[in-house]
């Protein structure tokens, strides 16, 4: 039901596969360039959780993470990370768009606001490692939205939001899902 696959002629600029200023074209299936796309975004949270986070604050102690970083001289936190990523891609074009929420998010405009973004948060909490994808229709435009589970990924992750004041969860544990990347793509026709 939910994994229903639609067309899209995704013109792909394949810069290093161009040959002779040739641009590679390809037919990819909305599900693949959400899948392509989600695989960046997760890479780079991952990295930035792992390396940069979970090293200077969590295992070396030698600055903290923090919501107010500019005030507090601290590191942004992953999720401001993710957020300042998706609002820059947001002023270049509408081709897509992304967040990442949360059954029980620590800010409640990450919390679901749509039927789907609530069935899809609900699936991928429930089926570990499963993706979820679907269809629903906004303001007129029919958008293909995909669901990837937000996995706690380093200790920083359990530990900052099991201890925040605004967590209604404070039970995470290392691996468990605690929300997820939601991309959306209009589609047409
Ligand atoms: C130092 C504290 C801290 C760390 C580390 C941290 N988070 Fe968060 N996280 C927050 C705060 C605060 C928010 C709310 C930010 C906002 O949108 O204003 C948030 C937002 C989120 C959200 C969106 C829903 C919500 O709670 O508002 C998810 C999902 C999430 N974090 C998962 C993770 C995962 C997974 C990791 C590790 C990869 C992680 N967080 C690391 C503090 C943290």
């Amino acid at each position: 039901m939910m994994k229903k696959l639609t067309k899209i002629k995704a013109a792909m600029l394949c810069g290093a596969m161009a040959m002779g200023g040739t641009a590679a074209k390809a037919e990819m299936e909305y599900q693949q360039v959400s899948d392509l796309l989600h695989l960046v975004m997760s890479s780079d949270r991952t990295v930035y959780t792992r390396m940069i986070v979970n090293r200077l604050a969590v295992k070396e102690g030698v600055i903290k993470a923090s919501e107010h970083f500019e005030d507090d001289k601290a590191l942004v936190l992953p999720a401001q990370m993710f957020r300042f990523g998706a609002e820059m891609v947001a002023e270049e074009t509408d081709a897509f768009s992304y967040s990442l929420l949360s059954l029980w998010p620590i800010n409640k405009q990450n919390a679901p606001s749509t039927d789907l973004e609530k069935e899809g948060l609900e699936y991928i909490a429930d089926n570990p490692g499963e993706n979820f994808y679907g269809e629903e229709e906004l303001g007129g435009v029919t958008y293909f939205t995909a669901f990837y589970p937000d996995v706690a990924v380093a200790e920083a992750c359990t530990q900052c939001h099991n201890e925040h004041k605004d967590s209604p969860k404070t039970d995470f544990e290392g691996g468990d899902v605690m929300g997820g990347v939601v991309i959306r793509i209009p589609m047409d026709g």
